[in-house]
């Protein structure tokens, strides 16, 4: 968007904070997209594994090997949250840092679903804990016990769209003036794609993890399973991960499609068709080892599946950080622009609060007042005027006010009261000294 066009909208365009950064930006910018892939792994893990288990569990209802399989992957469920949640305080805190008032925006605009992730995480982990430690003693209980992986899964799928709404409105503060709630937030186009591709992602994922997790030498899937071997739990892996790709696939073409303009530029164009590229390439590879006939082939098809994803996992970073950039550099530059004119007019308030009035700019021709008329020039002008009202009262009404009461009006230039309802407060002047007092007062009860 042309940066007119984004002062003429009504685009509001607020103060930053005028603190320096606690790192240097490169630093806090390589944090934040390091911290945020290591942590959306695991939260993949974690809702991945949890539709899987639900999946599973119900298979397992007629072949007790898929029941087995859902205890197992079960298991891992809850540790992959636990790092899921404690991996995600370093991005969060980063992208609170580096986009103070975006990210403050975007959570303020949808501030009751924004509230609501902690309840809804706090039920959805306990309802795992509650589903894995109960599996032995609910097994008469099977439709019972799957409800409750049922309602977690359901929970899982419902806060991502919380997290997805808000990094998404934060990038177009042009929309905020409109925004009313969650809702509006998330009908934006493009959160639905990038959810859509997220759950293919939370599947890519956990089918690789799978095939990694089950096929480990020192896994015991003689003892656990009765018709399962390793390799039938390897190619599940696979079938999870090629039917995940294809979903991502599908929907990354629909993100691309539906990203508004303004946050692409070539080389954001340039980091999505490098991902997109790698995805295909994934998709090859897991296609291989899903339709491979023997286990070795199979095996073979690892890493590549591996460095494939691991390769698009670091390009959609970077490309979200790029896009980022791009989307929002104009509004910062207009934010830029209002914080600075902010501190040189604060700059400006603290050096005149020090200020003696020795270089008060005094015109002798004004004789008695020249004085007064200065120091109020330079304190007071900015809120009044002598005939109109600016920020506070016309002088003249001063004058009539204070008539005969000199003191009064010294007393209330430097502990100012509150009268007028339709005023704001007025700042107080304790460090007049007597001296200017008396020429200021000098001054405004001259006026006529
Ligand atoms: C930041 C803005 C601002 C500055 C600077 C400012 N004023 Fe005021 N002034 C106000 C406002 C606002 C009111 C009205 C407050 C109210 O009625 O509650 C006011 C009210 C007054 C009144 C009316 C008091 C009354 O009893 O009704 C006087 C007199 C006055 N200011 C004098 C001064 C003088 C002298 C200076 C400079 C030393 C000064 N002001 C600087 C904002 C300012």
């Amino acid at each position: 968007m042309d940066i007119n066009l984004l002062q003429a909208s009504n685009t509001p365009v607020p103060r930053d904070l005028p603190l320096d950064l606690p790192l240097p930006e490169w630093l806090l910018v390589t944090l934040l997209v390091l911290s945020f892939l290591l942590h959306i792994i695991f939260v993949k893990l974690m809702v991945g594994g949890s539709i899987l288990t639900l999946f599973a569990e119900i298979k397992g209802l007629r072949n007790n090997d898929y029941d087995v399989f859902a205890y197992e992957i079960a298991k891992t469920v809850t540790v992959n949250k636990s790092m899921a949640v404690v991996l995600g305080v370093a991005p969060l805190l980063s992208i609170n840092t580096l986009y103070t008032v975006y990210f403050y925006s975007a959570n303020a605009l949808t501030g009751l679903a924004w509230f609501m992730i902690i309840p809804l995480v706090t039920i959805a982990f306990l309802l795992t804990y509650l589903h894995k430690y109960t599996w032995k003693a609910m097994v008469n209980y099977k439709c019972l016990h799957i409800s409750i992986i049922a309602l977690a899964v359901f929970i899982f799928l419902i806060v991502p769209t919380i997290f997805l709404t808000n990094v998404n409105l934060m990038l177009f503060p042009e929309r905020w003036a409109y925004i009313k709630g969650f809702m509006s937030a998330l009908i934006l186009p493009n959160v639905l794609p990038r959810y859509m591709e997220f759950l293919g992602a939370c599947l890519t994922v956990t089918g690789i993890f799978i095939v990694w997790y089950n096929g480990r030498k020192s896994y015991p899937v003689g003892r656990l399973y009765q018709t399962f071997n390793r390799n039938t739990l390897k190619r599940m892996g696979y079938y999870v991960t090629t039917f995940g790709l294809g979903l991502q696939i599908i929907f990354g073409i629909v993100v691309m499609i539906s990203l508004p303009a303004k946050g692409i530029n070539f080389e954001v164009l340039e980091l999505m068709v490098f991902g997109g590229i790698m995805l295909f390439v994934a998709l090859w590879f897991s296609w291989k080892a899903l339709s491979a006939d023997s286990e070795q082939k199979r095996d073979n098809q690892f890493w590549k599946v591996m460095t494939s994803i691991l390769f698009f996992i670091l390009v959609y970073g970077g490309s979200r950080q790029l896009y980022r950039e791009q989307a929002l550099h104009k509004h910062r530059d207009l934010i830029a622009a209002k914080t600075e004119a902010f501190e040189r007019l604060s700059k400006a308030a603290r050096e005149h609060q020090v200020d003696d009035g020795t270089n008060v700019e005094v015109d002798p021709a004004l004789g008695d007042l020249a004085q007064g008329t200065a120091l109020f020039k330079q304190n007071c002008a900015s809120c009044h005027k002598e005939k109109q009202r600016l920020v506070g009262p016309p002088v003249q009404e001063m004058a009539k006010i204070y008539y005969g009461n000199e003191e009064g009006l010294k007393n209330w230039i430097k502990v100012p009261g509150k009268k007028r309802a339709d005023f704001p407060q007025m700042p107080g002047f304790p460090q007049l000294s007597d001296e200017e007092l008396t020429e200021i007062t000098k001054y405004v009860l001259s006026v006529k």
